[in-house]
C-alpha cells in the first residue's frame, strides 16, 4: 500500500500593511537590518505612503515586507526590503518587490543598501538594478551605501 503522505497546503498572498502586523514586521526588521527602527517610524511611514507598504504573509504569518516612498510619479524609492531569515531564497523577496513594481509603475526605482550586504545586491542586481554610486557615512553608524538604480524606459 503507497505511503500516506501528508499534504500541507501553503498559501502565500502579499498585501498591504495592516495596524495588527507591526509587531511582527518589527521583529523582521530587527533580526534582518542593522539600523534599528522603533515602532513608531513604521507606522510613520505608514501614514507617508499608505500603499507603499506591503506584506508577504505565509499561512497566516508575516514572513517580509517592504516599504517604498514615491516622491513623484516617475521615481520610487525602496526604503526597507526584509524578509524573516526562515523564509529566506523561496522567492518571497522577488514577490515584494514584483508586486510592488506592479503597484508603483515608476520609470526610475533606487534604494540605498549597505557596501557590505553582498546578499541584498545580489539579489537587485538578479532584479535588474546597477550599483549608481557610493554614498560615504549614509548610515547612523557612518557606514557608506551603494546607491543602487534601475530605470526602465
Ligand atoms: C535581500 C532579501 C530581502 C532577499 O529576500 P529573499 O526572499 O531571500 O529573496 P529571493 O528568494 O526572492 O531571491 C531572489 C534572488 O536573489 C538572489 N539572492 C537572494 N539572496 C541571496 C543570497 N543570500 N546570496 C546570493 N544571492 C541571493 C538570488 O539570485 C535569488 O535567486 P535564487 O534563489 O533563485 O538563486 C533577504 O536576503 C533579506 O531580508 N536580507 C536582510 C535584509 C536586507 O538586507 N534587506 C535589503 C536592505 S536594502
Amino acid at each position: 500500500m503507497p505511503k500516506e503522505r501528508s499534504r500541507v497546503q501553503i498559501h502565500m498572498a502579499i498585501r498591504k500593511f495592516r495596524y495588527e502586523d507591526l509587531e511582527e514586521v518589527a521583529e523582521i526588521a530587527s533580526h534582518s537590518l542593522q539600523e534599528k527602527y522603533t515602532l513608531d517610524f513604521f507606522l510613520y511611514l505608514w501614514q507617508i505612503s499608505p500603499d507603499g507598504f506591503l506584506v508577504a504573509e505565509k499561512n497566516g504569518k508575516v514572513v517580509g515586507f517592504i516599504i517604498a516612498l514615491q516622491p513623484c510619479s516617475e521615481e520610487l524609492r525602496i526604503l526597507m526590503l526584509a524578509v524573516d531569515k526562515n523564509f529566506r531564497r523561496q522567492g518571497i523577496g522577488s514577490s515584494l518587490l514584483k508586486e510592488l513594481l506592479l503597484r508603483f509603475p515608476a520609470r526610475r526605482i533606487y534604494l540605498e543598501v549597505r557596501t557590505g550586504n553582498r546578499e541584498a545586491i545580489k539579489f537587485y542586481e538578479k532584479h535588474g538594478f546597477r550599483i549608481k554610486e557610493k554614498i560615504e557615512n549614509f548610515y547612523t553608524d557612518d557606514s557608506p551605501a551603494f546607491l543602487m538604480e534601475k530605470v526602465l524606459f
